[in-house]
């Protein structure tokens, strides 16, 4: 089974799919990351010859540990930028598809109920109003406002809410309430716990 969780920087993906994982007992896939790495690795290196992998909670790219270099605003911007570029997501996608091919997953991301996995047992979109994500990522709101619209505008799989995913707004939740209730919601779409 695979859960599907797409939704704006800062709504608490990461957060929320890495313990929704833990909850269900499922593998926890952070699509972000993978263009985070493209970003890191710079405009000389082409995407498809990448090693991309995750060890536990470390990212590893060309068998480094950049867990940490991939988080900073500057990585985020250029991720963003990069991810426009379709050889950059044909790449990416092949990958992400390889690996859900096999297993249950929480796999988050701003293309997975669209594009990654449009058969997902359970699409969740995650929302937040842009001040509360602006805090969460300790950054000015107008630097969410901009990666959003063009996460959204762009032409190549662009950051939408897939037809039949979930809303879930978790504006003044706490993460063990959105936790629950996208636990509750996969197993009400079969998770056996
Ligand atoms: O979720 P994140 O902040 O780590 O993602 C960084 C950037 O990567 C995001 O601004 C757009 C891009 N991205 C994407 O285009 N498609 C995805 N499935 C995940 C991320």
């Amino acid at each position: 089974m695979i859960v599907a969780i797409d939704g704006p920087a800062g709504a608490g993906k990461s957060t929320v799919a890495r313990a929704v994982a833990q909850a269900l007992g499922f593998t926890y896939l952070d699509t972000g990351a993978m263009f985070r790495c493209v970003a890191l690795a710079g405009p000389g290196r082409d995407p498809a010859t990448l090693d991309i992998a995750f060890d536990g909670d470390a990212v590893l790219l060309d068998g480094r540990d950049v867990s940490v270099d991939i988080r900073t605003p500057e990585v985020a911007q250029e991720a963003s930028r990069r991810a426009t570029e379709p050889a950059v997501r044909a790449a990416l996608l092949a990958r992400q598809q390889a690996l859900l091919a096999a297993g249950d997953w929480v796999a988050e991301g701003r293309d997975v109920g669209t594009v990654v996995a449009p058969d997902a047992g359970l699409k969740v979109f995650l929302t937040a109003d842009p001040a509360e994500r602006a805090r969460r990522r300790e950054v000015p709101v107008e630097e969410v406002v901009e990666r959003d619209r063009r996460d959204e505008e762009r032409e190549h799989a662009p950051l939408r809410r897939a037809d039949d995913a979930v809303d879930v707004d978790t504006t003044g939740l706490t993460i063990d309430e959105v936790v629950e209730r996208i636990a509750s919601l996969a197993r009400e779409h079969g998770a056996a716990r």
